[in-house]
Order: structure tokens, then sequence, then C-alpha cells
């Protein structure tokens, strides 16, 4: 969830440093520190906020030397002040370290280590690892042995980069990502290719316990034991230009709008991955569909498009829930893996749990050289460029996409996605002129403390992945309700203060869910109808266009994705950030 970096090379380290910063501060926002060394002194400097205004408080810009680290937060073990924010150092100021993940055993870590000596500033998990080398070194003097010795010692998911007062960088992983940039005057470590890809697309994806070392002028590579290995390097391939928000005010306001031309490119599939891909899927004697928050909506989709146009059964499995239905999982099972990010520690830990029954795993990912990629038999990308804003929207309709390719693929075309293309760009098109009448709409809603949005068959989906967005954006209380359902239960909530959103364009289950926006509006309460057509029920319209039915999630869910951003921008929460979050959750 922290972002982690190093550089050492002919540049001055800050500046670079700040800017990978800049670029992976997605992956937490509660802090940010910086550590260089200048004439074998470490210096330090960290503070709470965002990178820019951290780094302009405290002149980060200034800091000299050639060789540094840094680190932006998203708190675990601690409260978000200066004292938590990285680097941590070691007691002698020989050693500052930047981490991200959980060291589980850390109590007895920092037990042992207070016990011969050493005095902690900071409450967090991370700190132990600077005092575990500074530890290891008083005893073997040599850093990759003293790497070998604390990682073996260290329980949980890390990834961590040491900087040494004598100039050399270190860094480790298990279970968290570490990436080794090659560019031409020097080496990064970082937890995200984005955090170098402005410097240098040749990358070095570290195995897992694997230590790299950059000393002198040159990196070296060892394994847990410490045997020196050789890597592959590969070739990253990204559009650098997209993670900037051009004109937009928000990332997330450019990411909605990129829709018209990213829902296009997940439907783009290499004929032969798109092939092996299905055939791993027809092979399956049961299907498994998992992944969290937004990739988890997609899933719920994927299960009624797969069911009625492909004919097949899936079982769609949040994956923080995954390893409790284990016992159903064998050999002939297929898992597949839906993520943005292919680094949710939820995910790859449901991924791992069925690699070791023997299941196999698809994937469907935005980022080709993630974890989740790396441990798939087969995986299909999204392919909507680096998205930026925490919360998931070019992402989610660019998973559809794929699911839409793929069901197309298994229905032997006949859905003919590609004939369509055209009219599925124009209808979001069409949608997202609707922008004045969400910022309407977001007037009538932001003083509400709760909002329900109704939607059945694919349109629950939906419905979820609505409120998901209001909630995340804006913090208030949303709900996505099946509609169907509300008899059952929360139909007791509504009152003639509520605000209802019907999602119900016309299709199968359109009359059933007209008769459910009745039923509400009888109870005295407001109706926002998202639909072809008007009706005399809804009080306010969203008039989405009239379309292949079946594509209708692809167009629905991006004036609420609107919605969501213009309520935020009313209630004045930052809709790039929102509070607590973090774009990749790597811890479980
Ligand atoms: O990278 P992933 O798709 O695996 O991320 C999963 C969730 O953390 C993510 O969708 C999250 O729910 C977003 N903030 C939703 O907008």
């Amino acid at each position: 969830m922290c972002s982690i970096i190093g550089y050492k090379g002919a540049s001055y380290a800050a500046p670079l440093i700040i800017e990978s910063l800049r670029r992976m501060e997605y992956r937490g926002y509660d802090s940010v520190g910086i550590a260089t060394i200048d004439a074998g002194n470490i210096l330090v400097s960290k503070g709470v906020g965002k990178v820019a205004e951290v780094s302009r408080a405290l002149g980060f810009q200034k800091m000299p030397g050639q060789i540094g680290i840094g680190h932006t937060r998203w708190a675990t073990h601690g409260g978000i002040t200066n004292a938590n924010a990285h680097p941590h150092e070691a007691c002698t100021s020989k050693v500052a370290v930047v981490h991200n993940g959980i060291i589980e055993n850390y109590r007895e870590l920092k037990r042992d280590l207070i016990s011969s000596g050493h005095s902690f500033k900071s409450e967090t998990d991370s700190e132990v690892i600077a005092h575990m080398l500074e530890e290891s070194l008083s005893v073997v003097q040599d850093k990759v042995k003293a790497f070998v010795k604390v990682c073996s010692k260290l329980k949980g998911a890390y990834a961590f980069v040491a900087v040494f007062s004598d100039g050399t960088l270190c860094g480790s992983r298990y279970d968290e990502p570490l990436i080794v940039g090659l560019s031409n005057d020097g080496y990064f470590i970082s937890s995200d290719v984005l955090g170098f890809l402005q410097y240098t697309d040749k990358a070095i994806f570290l195995d897992n316990k694997d230590i790299a070392v950059v000393a002198g002028e040159n990196l070296y590579l060892y394994d847990s034991d410490g045997n020196a290995v050789r890597r592959e390097i590969t070739q990253v391939a990204w559009e650098l230009g997209a993670a900037d928000k051009g004109a937009y005010a928000h990332h997330t306001l450019k990411e909605i709008h990129e829709q018209r031309k990213t829902v296009l490119s997940g439907m783009d599939q290499n004929e032969k991955d798109l092939i092996s891909f299905c055939d791993i899927l027809l092979q399956a004697k049961s299907v498994y569909i998992t992944g969290s928050g937004t990739s988890y909506h997609s899933a719920l989709l994927a299960k009624y498009i797969f069911a009625k146009l492909a004919k097949i059964r899936t079982e769609p499995i949040l994956s923080s829930e995954f390893q409790y239905v284990l016992d159903f999982i064998d050999k002939d099972s297929v898992i597949l893996a839906i993520s943005q990010s292919g680094e949710t520690a939820d995910v790859l830990n449901s991924v791992k749990h069925a690699k070791e029954t023997g299941a196999k795993v698809l994937s469907i990912v935005n980022i080709s050289t993630s974890s989740l990629a790396r441990l798939s038999d087969s995986f299909l990308t999204v392919n909507c460029g680096p998205e930026v804003g925490v919360a998931a929207t070019k992402s989610f309709t660019g998973q559809l996409s794929v699911i839409y390719a793929v069901t197309d693929r298994l229905c032997g075309y006949s859905l003919g996605i590609v004939s369509k293309k055209q009219a599925i760009a124009s209808a979001i098109e069409d949608v997202l002129s609707l922008e004045d009448n969400t910022i309407k709409l977001a007037d009538l809603l932001k003083d509400l403390r709760d909002i329900y949005i109704l939607g059945k068959s694919l349109h629950y989906p939906i419905a979820l992945e609505g409120a998901l967005k209001i909630k995340e954006l804006t913090y208030l209380h949303a709900e996505g309700i099946a509609a169907g359902e509300l008899k059952h239960g929360p139909l007791a909530l509504i009152d003639e203060n509520s605000i209802v959103m019907v999602i119900n364009p016309r299709d199968n289950t359109f009359n059933d869910v007209l008769s459910n926006a009745h039923e509400i509006k009888s109870r005295g309460a407001k109706i926002i109808g998202i639909s072809t057509e008007p009706d005399e029920v809804y009080d306010h319209f969203i008039n989405i266009p009239n379309f292949d039915s079946i594509l209708y999630p692809l167009i629905e869910i991006v004036p609420l994705q609107l919605l969501a951003y213009h309520l935020a921008l009313k209630k004045n929460a930052d809709p790039d950030y929102p509070r607590n979050l973090a774009k990749s959750v790597t811890v479980k």
C-alpha cells in the first residue's frame, strides 16, 4: 500500500525521488519522507501530508546526494504522525529503511532489540528492520549476509529498501512487489514500475526473497541464501503521458472521460491469447471468479454474462473470503482473478491457495507485469493505461470489455462485439454529455445521509459499483440493492425523506423494476430513474441511449461515476485521493 523507491546513480537523488513518489502517491498518501546520503551522512526529512505539500514545506528538492530512498505511507501500524513516517533510521544513523507491507512478528523482534539496547522512535512495525540490519552488521559486517539474516527472521509480506551511510543501496521483498529499474545513469529499486518509468523502461522483477545490492556503480542480485543469481531484464511498455491529468481538474474526471476510448481497448484482444484463455475456461469442471472492491463487481457481472450468453456456470467469490471456500476447489477448477493492479493481497492470496490445489489460474489485469499476471496460466489485459484516481472508473469498464470479448469468443462470436465498437463508443460519448445533469443531481443529493441504488440482473452489480463510487468519493452512505430484494427488508428504510436511484433501461427486467419504483414512491420517497425511457414515476431522470441490452452495464455506470465525482466536489472531498484509502491494497 505504501510506495518505496531507492536511487543510486550520477544524478541528484532527491528530485528524482520526489517525482517517483508523486507518480506512486496513489499507493498511500498519509505521509512522505526522503533520506539521502551526503559525505557519509544520512539526511532524513519527513512529514505528514501529500508529496507536493510536504516536499515544498521541508525543501526536499534541495537535499544533497546522489543516493537516496523515499516513501509514501498508508498507515497500518501507528498513527499518521511525523515520527511514524518513513524512512526509519537505526540507533547509529548508519542505515535508514523504507518499507511496504506488514512485519507480522514485529512485536517479538522489537522486544528482543530493545533488550539488546536498541531504542525506537516510532510505533511502526517497519522500524525493526533498520535496527535488525544494524544489529546484524555489527556481527557479520557484510551487507548481503546481514540481509540474509534479517530476512530469514521476518514474518509477513514485505518489500524494503535500505540505504547505508557508506553509499550502498539494498532491497529485498517477500510477497510485496519490488522492481529494479536500470537507467543510463544509475539504478532504481521501486515498488512500482511507475516509480522509474519516466527514466527507463528496463526493469528486473525481483523474485520472492531476492536481494538487490547497488554498490559502487554496479548492481548485484542474490537469492535468499546469499548466492549470486541472474534475473531477466524486461522491457516495460507503458503510455507514460497518460499518467498526467492534462486539462482536467482531477485524474478521476479525466479517467471517467477517457472511457470513450479505453472501453474499446479491452475488446481488442490478441486472438492467440484470447483462444488460450478461453480454452482453459472451457476445460474447467468448475469456474470461480474472484476480485476485490470494484473488480469483484466485474466478477459478479461476469457471472450473469457468461451464464446468459456462453451458458457457463461460474461462482463469484470475494477475494477476502476466498480461502474459506477452498474445500470446493481442486485441480479441475479454474480461478479467474480480476484485478486492476494485479497486486491486491487478497486476490494474490486466493490465487496462491488455489494453485496449491492444482487449479488453473486465469486473470484479467491492467498491469501486464503485475504479480497476478505472473502467477497466471493465462491472462488478458484491460489496456486502459495508468489509472491514478484511487476510485476505479475506466479500469471497471475496461474489465467489462474484456469479459465481453471473452464471452463473444465463447459463444462463437454471436455477440458480434467487434461490429458494435463504434456504437459503444458513441453511447458512452452520449452519457458523458449528461455531466450537467449529474451536477444538478449532486446538488439534490449532497445533504442526504443515505443514498440507495436499485438494479436487477445485469444492473445489480452496477448498483453495487455506483454505491461504492459514492461511498469512497463522497463519504456518504450509499447502498446498492437487488431491486427484487427491497420488499424482503430494505423497504423498511424508505420514508418521505429518501431518494432512491433506479437503474432501469428497457430489457427483460424493466417492468418488474418499474413496479419496485412505484412501491418506493408510494412510501413517499423520490425516485431518480436511469433509463432509456422516461416514466411518470421518476422525479428526476437520466436518459441513457437505447442500446444492445446485454451491453447496458458499460453505459449506465458512467452517469453514476460522474455523479459520485461531482458529489465529492460539493462535499469538498478530494476525488482523486479519498481519505483512508489507497489504490493498491497490498496488505490482507
Ligand atoms: O487493483 P484491484 O482491482 O485488485 O483493486 C481492488 C480494490 O481495492 C479496488 O477496486 C477498490 O475497491 C477501488 N478503490 C474501488 O474504486
